[in-house]
């Protein structure tokens, strides 16, 4: 039988999208295992997650490295070393170079805690996020997870889900609605991928039949 799809996480908090992604693996929905978690922030709860758990984590802390490009090749280098085939970004709070995205290209993805592409892109993080979604009167917000490209929260969406918006939502009360969302869907894009379901045809993600662990290759 086929090795699971080899998974490595870059997380910067929390971790419970990381969390999330383990269990599943764990219990069998997704044919993939997490095989290492990194963090730009050595205290980040997403690391003490991942070693609870007996996966190996690792703290690579930006603010050691002389250039963005160390500290890149750093992960990098802990990500092929475990011989990683997907990188999914949980809360990753670090814009990450064209150079590192394009080793990546076809086998990152991100998950973003709003309806793309709305209310995504450059400092649109966190409790800034819901903030802004409140204040539009939008009736519903939800999450997406997407391949990364260059583009902060621009490249193809692969999966969403929404949540309805509520009369006298906080952007706390709203948060913890998305998160609930995120939590199935992140696992659920990683079971597509882990099964070969997902195509890129030009900007947008088609989902077909299964062929195997990876992105399907152009042309079929
Ligand atoms: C999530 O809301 C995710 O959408 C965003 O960062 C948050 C991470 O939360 N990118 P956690 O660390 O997984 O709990």
């Amino acid at each position: 039988m086929a090795e699971p799809l080899r998974v490595g996480v870059l997380a910067s908090g929390s971790g419970s999208n990381l969390q999330a992604i383990i269990d599943a693996c764990r219990d069998g929905a997704v044919p993939a295992r997490v095989v290492v978690a990194i963090s730009n922030v050595p205290s980040a709860f997403a690391l003490e997650r991942a070693r609870r758990c007996g996966i190996p984590a690792y703290a690579v802390d930006h603010t050691g490295y002389p250039s963005i490009d160390r500290f890149e090749s750093a992960v990098r280098e802990i990500l092929e070393a475990h011989r990683v085939g997907l990188v999914c970004l949980a809360g990753f709070l670090r814009i990450l170079s064209p150079r590192f995205v394009g080793a990546f290209a076809g086998r990152i993805v991100n998950i973003h805690p709003a309806l793309l592409p709305a209310f995504g892109g450059k400092g649109m993080y966190g409790e800034r996020v819901h903030r802004a979604v409140l204040a539009s009167g939008a009736r519903v917000s939800g999450c997406t997870v997407h391949f990364v490209t260059a583009v902060p929260d621009g490249g193809p969406i692969v999966a969403q889900a929404t949540v309805p918006v509520e009369e006298g939502d906080t952007p706390a009360t709203l948060a913890a609605r998305v998160a609930g969302a995120e939590h199935r869907l992140y696992p659920d894009a990683v079971r597509l991928f882990a099964e070969g379901r997902l195509r890129l045809d030009g900007d947008r993600v088609r989902v077909g039949p299964p062929t195997g662990p990876g992105l399907v290759p152009e042309g079929r």
